[in-house]
């Protein structure tokens, strides 16, 4: 394996209050989710995935959308986004001005019919009129794409698949993509394949990793990304996470894991891991469980026994 391509410094977003928390049954309310950003940010963390407008009878936990954005005390060199299906999320999101919105469609279609109600096809085009408009008001615009190594519908997705999203997303002006592996099925080769497929439409400064880790396969799959050259990483502190329509699928890769992956390599985050750990604490603390992150377990036993 070939590790001469490394970053030096990679871009972690900050998905767990998204991503993390759409899938949680209890609510969590507001205020806890806007301390948990605060946290987030003093810890180093740059980039966020604040929450997402979508329909409240889908995902009743992100019904607080507008109330979340609005409580945040916004620090300077923070980046804020958060997920619009349509229209009619971008104009309630717009209100709450966003630095980066994300239109998110998947390369399978059964996934895309259960998460988001239509074809792929429709999705284009319920997006295309979103991506204009944010692009007019000066929004960057992420695509996130499910399901680009399985489906918890569909079983294996060929890489052809994986293109023939990206090239849409390409064409109706989607800034940048994220490579998602929804059910965390993935292994480094599957990863790989997927990522590659991307590259054929995005350049590789323009393509981030979003790793579920079901089956304890991010790491790799991380890593194997980093060695094709790609900095930018979505993660979730304490390893929060899942989608309500990919049953079975557990969190994203632990935050606290890839820093302490990253800093071990020498590659530079910004961030500071023991304030990252407290902020997993006081999230699990809240949801009373402990963090799901390797990293975070050994180094509060570490602080205990020390
Ligand atoms: P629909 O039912 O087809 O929408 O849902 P519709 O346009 O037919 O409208 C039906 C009702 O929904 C109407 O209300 C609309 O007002 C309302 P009613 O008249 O019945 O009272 N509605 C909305 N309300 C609030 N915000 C909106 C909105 N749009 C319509 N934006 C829709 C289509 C996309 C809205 C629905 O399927 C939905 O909300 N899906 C969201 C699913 C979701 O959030 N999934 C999790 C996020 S994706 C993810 O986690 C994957 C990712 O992490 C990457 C990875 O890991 O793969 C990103
Ligand atoms: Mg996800």
């Amino acid at each position: 394996m070939n590790f001469n391509n490394l970053p030096s410094r990679v871009k972690l977003v900050e998905v767990g209050p998204r991503d993390g928390l759409q899938n949680e049954k209890q609510p969590v309310p507001a205020a806890v989710k806007i301390e948990l950003i605060h946290r987030l940010q003093a810890a180093g963390l740059t980039e966020i995935e604040v929450t997402s407008f979508v329909s409240p009878k889908w995902v009743p936990q992100m019904a607080d959308n507008a109330q979340v954005m609005a409580g945040i005390q916004r620090k300077a060199g923070v980046r804020y986004s958060v997920l619009t299906p349509n229209l009619q999320g971008f104009e309630a999101a717009l209100k709450c001005q966003p630095d980066e919105i994300v239109v998110f469609g998947a390369a399978s279609e059964a996934f895309s019919q259960k998460n988001i109600n239509c074809s792929i096809a429709e999705s284009m085009a319920r997006f295309a009129p979103v991506v204009q408009a944010a692009r007019a008001a000066g929004i960057y615009v992420r695509g996130a794409m499910s399901c680009t190594v399985g489906c918890p519908y569909e079983g294996d997705i060929a890489p052809e698949r994986v293109s023939y999203l990206a090239g849409l997303m390409k064409g109706i002006g989607v800034q940048h993509v994220g490579v998602a592996d929804t059910i965390g099925v993935g292994t480094p080769l599957k990863v790989q394949r997927a990522i590659e497929a991307t590259l054929k439409h995005y350049d590789i400064n323009d393509v981030s990793g979003h790793f579920h880790d079901t089956y304890g396969q991010a790491l790799a799959n991380t890593l194997i990304s980093l060695q094709m050259g790609v900095w930018q990483f979505d993660t979730s502190v304490a390893g929060l996470g899942g989608c309500p329509y990919a049953k079975g699928a557990t969190g994203n890769v632990a935050t606290e894991d890839v820093v302490y992956l990253l800093h071990g390599m020498g590659i530079e985050t910004g961030i500071d891991l023991n304030q990252l750990i407290d902020a997993g604490q006081f999230i699990s603390d809240f949801l009373e469980r402990k963090p799901n992150s390797r990293a975070a377990m050994a180094l509060l036993n570490k602080r205990l026994n020390s």
